[in-house]
């Protein structure tokens, strides 16, 4: 879609280059009204050949970048705007940690604090500084987690992160909505992504064939189910919907055997 000043529009999709994220660009250039530029610590470069094959050279961008560095973040964002206009940034980058709570170090804290929380921080802080700016308006979506809601044993820092996410959603909704800035979160259950992958998982998180029952679906989503609410939280169908934490987790949340995930 091209705007007044005749750039096209285009979304940032942090971690786009994997799982939900590649998801969500997939979804949004399928959906045709915007482009994507993926914004990954180190883009596939087979992933994104595919992506310009199927949806073209021009509706794909792929940006080397980590988002916890909050002056790479503010460079990538100004190299985006040179040719773009930013119409909408998902918030997906993130990992995960597997650590008995009485063994965490400030450094394990801040290795998921920073991609979860920081990272999605600056990156909303570089598309807001453009909206407001061109005195447009914008829509964040960030990527929560069930865990934000239960206790998970041995995996304190993610809880952490994602109750973090939780909260600046909800702070940036209120701060930023008198520039027209709408902000929201996801909340997956599991979800079938290569971050949950044998051999990917850190050691002791379970296999999502064992935690399958904890959703009352009875098995985790597809990373599409996941991209599917996200285009919805990006598109005007939620004009009237900011701060918001919405649950796409096929009923685990409504489940409460969360102490079985412990690792036997
Ligand atoms: N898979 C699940 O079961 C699940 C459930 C709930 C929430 N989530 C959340 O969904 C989001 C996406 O997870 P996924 O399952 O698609 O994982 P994934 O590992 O498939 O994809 C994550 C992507 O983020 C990128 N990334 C990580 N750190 C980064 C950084 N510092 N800067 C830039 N990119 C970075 C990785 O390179 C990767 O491409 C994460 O925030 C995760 O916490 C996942």
């Amino acid at each position: 879609m091209t705007s007044g000043d005749g750039k096209p529009g285009i979304v940032l999709v942090t971690g786009g280059g994997s799982g939900i994220g590649l998801a969500t660009v997939e979804r949004t250039l399928a959906d045709g009204v915007h482009d994507c530029a993926i914004i990954d610590l180190n883009p596939d470069a087979a992933v994104v050949d595919d992506l310009i094959a199927r949806f073209g050279a021009t509706r794909v961008t792929a940006i080397t970048c980590n988002v916890a560095d909050r002056d790479a973040v503010t460079h990538a964002v100004d190299d985006v705007l040179a040719a773009r206009r930013i119409t909408g940034v998902v918030n997906c980058a993130g990992t995960l940690l597997a650590k008995p709570s009485l063994e965490l170090t400030l450094a394990d804290l801040h290795r998921l604090f920073d991609v979860h929380v920081a990272g999605s921080l600056f990156v909303a802080q570089a598309a807001a500084r453009s909206w407001i700016t061109a005195g447009t308006p914008g829509v964040i979506v960030n990527v929560s987690s069930v865990a934000s809601s239960f206790g998970w044993p041995g995996r304190l820092p993610y809880p952490i992160a994602k109750s973090s996410v939780e909260a600046m959603t909800r702070t940036l909704a209120v701060e930023w909505a008198r520039w027209g800035i709408r902000v929201n979160a996801v909340a997956p259950g599991s979800v079938d992504s290569p971050l949950m992958a044998e051999g990917r998982r850190p050691a002791g998180v379970k296999p999502l064939e064992e935690v399958a029952d904890r959703h009352a679906l009875g098995r985790p989503a597809a990373s599409s189910e996941i991209a599917a609410a996200i285009a919805f939280l990006l598109s005007e169908q939620s004009s009237f919907m900011t701060g918001a934490v919405v649950p796409v987790d096929g009923g685990f949340t409504i489940t409460k055997d969360s102490a079985k995930e412990l690792a036997q």
